[in-house]
């Protein structure tokens, strides 16, 4: 096990109801003016925003309400959202949505009452030295973000991630019951993102992990079989509250501590709905995934952690004579499960072709001035061989 840090402040209201304590927490954490952030307005359908205004009034709190997210939210609506808050001298944000409405907050919470604007964080030429108060109403179990250190926006075609542990928000509202309303496909997308926050950090390049790989193992299991049944029954509560609970899990650094290990399929992936906003993220991780480890596979890199991958969470049979099958068979049976989600698994399915490949390739590596060090280092050519397994 490696050295490492690990920071999770982020205090979690989880269970029933608990939006309607909205409120009370917000002011137990210092709020006195709120603006409340949402996106394209499921959260006005599904009465969630009067349930959590209404909770704002019962404690007293000034609000104001900001909605207009996009899904893979832009740098120039977090600057909207943090003018917002300037004039009407809101200390705390309140994001009432999923990844993008969360990211979005997270960004322009550095920039309330500042004179640089959120992509001047994300590229590091604004260095925040503190932000106003953060909080979450989640409504999607998805990326994690409302526990991560990271938040990630899209500015001129380009998507990237912003990490510090000053992104992690103060307080997340949690009630799975809240994800009730979720289209399938947005419920499938959050299944692969969390499945993914977790599987990536176990394709580590060292060894001597055994406590937090049998975590990633039981986490992912219990995922695998709560993915099935919320797909199959929107209202079960306790798959949603096992995707949930674990959406935070995959993604707040628990899963990674002591691995050598980084999210580079998620590199490929935000070049994918960098270059398309209409992709959800959770679908261009669909198809990236299967071709990502079919690539270390063709090159035996890896090959142990794959082997344990496919016996220890999909259940293949283990064939020590002949590794890869076994291999073969936990990459068949990934490709299989996101199928059974209803995931797309080709770039064209997600409206991409061979011509985006090298565009992809080149931002993802800085024109090939980036090699990230996964079980087989992947630089520029590397994107662009992956890419190609993803047609
Ligand atoms: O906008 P509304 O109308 O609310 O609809 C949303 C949106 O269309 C809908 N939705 C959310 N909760 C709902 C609901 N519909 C009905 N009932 C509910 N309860 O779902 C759609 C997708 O929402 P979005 O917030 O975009 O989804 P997600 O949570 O997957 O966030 C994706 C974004 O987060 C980034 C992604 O790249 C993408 O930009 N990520 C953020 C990370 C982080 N900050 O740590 C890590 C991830 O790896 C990821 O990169
Ligand atoms: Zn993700």
């Amino acid at each position: 096990m490696l050295n490492f840090d690990l920071h999770i402040p982020t205090k979690i209201y989880f269970g029933r109801g608990r939006e309607n304590e909205t409120g009370a927490i917000a002011a137990r954490h210092g709020a006195r003016r709120v603006l409340v952030c949402y996106g394209g307005g499921s959260v006005l359908r599904s009465g969630l925003m009067q349930r959590v205004t209404e909770s704002l009034d019962a404690a007293g709190l000034v609000h104001f309400e900001l909605g207009g997210v996009q899904p893979n939210p832009t740098a120039e609506f977090a600057a909207h959202v943090a003018r917002a808050a300037t004039e009407r001298g809101c200390d705390t944000l309140l994001a009432v949505g999923g990844g993008s409405v969360i990211d979005t907050v997270k960004m322009a919470a550095y920039c309330v009452g500042q004179d640089f604007e959120p992509w001047d964080v994300t590229s590091k030429r604004a260095v925040p030295r503190g932000r106003a108060r953060v909080g979450v109403v989640l409504t999607i179990a998805a990326t994690g973000s409302e526990t991560s250190n990271s938040a990630v926006l899209t500015h001129n075609g380009l998507k990237r991630g912003y990490s510090s542990d000053l992104n992690r928000p103060d307080f997340a509202i949690m009630d799975p019951a809240i994800t009730f309303t979720l289209p399938p496909y947005q419920t499938a997308c959050g299944v692969v993102d969390i499945m993914m926050h977790t599987m990536e950090r176990y394709m580590c390049t060292n060894d001597g992990n055994t406590l937090v790989d049998e975590l990633c193992e039981g986490e992912l299991r219990a995922v695998i079989s709560a993915g099935r049944t919320a797909m199959s029954v929107a209202e079960d509560y306790e798959s949603r509250a096992t995707l949930m609970l674990a959406g935070s899990l995959s993604h707040n650094g628990i899963m990674g501590a002591g691995r050598a290990c980084g999210l580079w399929a998620h590199k490929l992936e935000h070049e994918i709905s960098g270059l398309n906003d209409s992709i959800a993220h959770g679908a261009g991780l669909a198809v990236v995934w299967p071709a990502y480890l079919k690539f270390f596979a063709a090159r035996r890199a890896g090959e142990g952690r794959l082997f344990r991958y496919a016996v220890k969470i999909w259940g293949v049979e283990e064939d020590i004579l002949h590794p890869e099958r076994t291999i073969s068979g936990g990459i068949e049976a990934t490709q299989a499960y996101f199928d059974e989600l209803g995931m797309p698994s080709t770039l064209g399915e997600l409206g991409l072709s061979e011509a985006d490949i090298p565009v992809m390739a080149d931002k993802c590596t800085n024109y090939g001035n980036i090699v990230f060090p996964a079980m087989a280092p992947i630089g520029r050519a590397e994107a662009e061989e992956i890419y190609r397994l993803c047609l």
